[in-house]
């Protein structure tokens, strides 16, 4: 089968259940700040997800065109690709669980339908986690559909929660269906959900039942919806009988030319054709789309440039001659352009950008080529022939000279480099910056911020505990956090004494230990005061505050982000303290 007839079969399979279908959207968000790219079908229906009057009913259906760069790292193996596309079905306050899992049952396995092996397939459910039940709703449903007890397997919110797709907004718990690929199973403990290959996870039903707020809490939401997402590109693979995503499609013929032009003649696929393969199918749809995204260094065009530029890399690992993007683009462009007539109409732009992008490119690199070349007498007399992170990441911030070449030459001339310490540089150089679109590009909290918010959390802790062992004299006067540290600066005037500082370091351990929650309320800075919160910086507040709290720790005004609970934390451990001006004490602590 192919893609255009699953899409077409999926369609008409869910019209004959009363849904209605509609267009699919831009791969770039409209009206949506939130995120960069569109993720999955359900990010254009967030609206009606929380309570907007659909103009097409309450039953819809569609394939969206969809990019994730979350797993970018996870792309190349047998299922992950940053463009793929994605069929749903919405309920939106209407139908709920019972019919979605008999309806997805009767798609997979209905012999006029998709007719998948009914013994092949496997499910998961949520197990509860928090405050939320078990789905033991959802499991019933696929027994008495046939699915066998052993085949139906539970698992908490990393696995089956979906949403929401930023940091607010629909999300519940979901049950994914997994095809078994036949592969041997790489462990006892393999199962759905292994990363092994074993099996193909297709389809998800999601059950929106819950809004997170940005406190962090799950409320119910007041319309019960559905939400479903079918892989098109692993559907059609399952269905041919093959074992990964790039053997279909468009990314076929792809890989077969990517072989040829680099001359590979070893059966076994690297790792390298095939995400050269996805990247240019990627980067063709983003600069195809109508939204007119093109490279740059923030935002879109940031993720675009890097997915160029991972595509131009992995094309020199294979040893391609340079300029092989434009003719590959043109191939997604001919096999995918009928599907998507933005893309024909939008040829020339795209084959533009993508030839001044791989110019720009190789003057990058030989402008870094030369640096390195002019900085290596001096690192060759380095007898521990390591070349420190922060000289890596200079030729990174200052020429766009990518790492991963600095360590290929490093290795060419019998060194490595300390790639520590270019992450810490890294790290150092992105909170300065604060331009977060490397964080973005992770689509997520990207370590380091989360390693500030957890820091940042830490600090309202410590603030409190100061204040309990030393009296309420203690006065922040300052604080300020990296990826690493945060430092804190208190009106004290005395050293503190080691029992002082044990005793402080076992409390904020404590109010970690406890697992608290952390909540925030907006209000009135008058009545923030009145509730005790901390806050000496009343002249910069407006008539609203956020006011956080956690537990019976601490109360402080605040703008955020903090943790939503404090076992995320890890052990706290005051590193220094010392005097930081007359009557000011300054401590570091970490977080380990
Ligand atoms: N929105 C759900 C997903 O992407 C269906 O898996």
């Amino acid at each position: 089968m192919t893609e255009r007839e699953l899409v077409d079969l999926y369609i008409k399979f869910f019209e004959s259940k009363d849904h209605k279908r509609i267009p699919g959207a831009s791969i770039i968000p409209e009206n949506d700040s939130t995120i960069l790219f569109t993720p999955a079908g359900m990010q254009p229906l967030v609206p009606y997800l929380l309570g907007e009057k659909h103009p097409q009913g309450k039953r819809l259906v569609d394939v969206q065109k969809c990019i994730r760069t979350g797993d970018i790292e996870e792309v190349g193996d047998a299922t992950h690709l940053t463009f793929f596309r994605m069929l749903g079905n919405w309920s939106l306050g209407g139908y709920f669980k019972k019919e979605a899992i008999q309806w997805s049952w009767e798609f997979l396995t209905g012999k006029e339908w998709l007719g998948f092996d009914p013994e092949k397939i496997s499910v998961t459910v949520f197990a509860g986690e928090g405050d939320i039940p078990a789905d033991h709703e959802a499991a019933k449903i696929w027994m008495s559909a046939g699915v066998p007890k052993e085949r139906i397997y539970s698992f908490g919110m990393k696995d089956n929660w979906w949403g929401p797709t930023g940091a607010t907004g629909p999300c519940g718990p979901d049950t994914e269906m997994f095809l078994d690929t036949g592969k041997e199973p790489c462990c006892e403990e393999c199962k759905p959900g292994c990363s092994c290959g074993k099996y193909f996870e297709v389809w998800n039903d999601v059950f929106m039942e819950y809004r997170k707020t940005e406190a962090g809490t799950y409320e119910p939401l007041e319309q019960k919806n559905v939400d479903t997402g079918m892989g098109v590109e692993r559907t059609v693979a399952m269905l041919g009988g093959y074992k990964t995503v790039y053997e279909i499609g468009v990314l076929k013929p792809l890989i077969k030319r990517i072989r040829e032009l680099a001359a590979i003649e070893e059966e076994e696929p690297t790792r390298s054709e095939r995400v050269i393969a996805d990247h240019i199918r990627s980067t063709t749809h983003i600069l195809g789309d109508d939204q007119g995204v093109v490279p740059s260094n923030v935002d879109q065009g940031y993720v675009l440039r890097r997915l160029i530029r991972l595509a131009i890399r992995h094309g020199m690992k294979l040893d391609i001659p340079k300029s092989f993007l434009g003719e590959l683009a043109t191939m997604v462009i001919e096999t995918e352009g009928e599907e998507y007539p933005e893309l024909a109409r939008n040829k020339a732009l795209i084959l533009d950008e993508l030839e001044r992008e791989e110019k720009l490119f190789g003057e990058t690199l030989q402008s870094g080529m030369k640096q390195f070349n002019k900085m290596l007498p001096n690192l060759l007399k380095n007898p521990n022939k390591i070349i420190a992170g922060r000289l890596a990441f200079k030729l990174y911030d200052t020429f766009g000279f990518p790492v991963e070449l600095t360590a290929d030459l490093a290795d060419e001339n019998g060194m490595t480099v300390d790639m520590d310490g270019y992450h810490k540089a890294f790290d150092k150089h992105r909170e300065l910056s604060k331009q977060g679109a490397e964080k973005k590009f992770k689509g997520g909290l990207a370590d380091n911020s989360e390693m500030v918010t957890k820091l940042h959390t830490a600090t309202h802790l410590l603030h409190a505990a100061l204040r309990k062992v030393l009296g309420d004299s203690v006065k922040q006067k300052g604080s300020n956090i990296t990826a690493e540290r945060l430092r804190f600066d208190f009106l004290y005037p005395e050293k503190m004494t080691d029992e002082q500082k044990k005793e402080v370091e076992a409390l904020v351990n404590s109010a970690i230990n406890d697992k608290v929650s952390i909540e925030m309320l907006e209000m009135h800075p008058d009545e923030a005061e009145k509730l005790g919160a901390l806050g000496f910086f009343k002249d910069k507040y407006g008539d609203v505050v956020k006011v956080y709290t956690i537990g019976e720790y601490s109360t402080e005004i605040c703008g955020g982000p903090h943790v939503e609970n404090t076992s995320e934390l890890g052990r706290f451990r005051i590193a220094s303290e010392k005097s930081s001006s007359r009557g000011v004490r300054r401590i570091k602590a970490v977080i380990e």
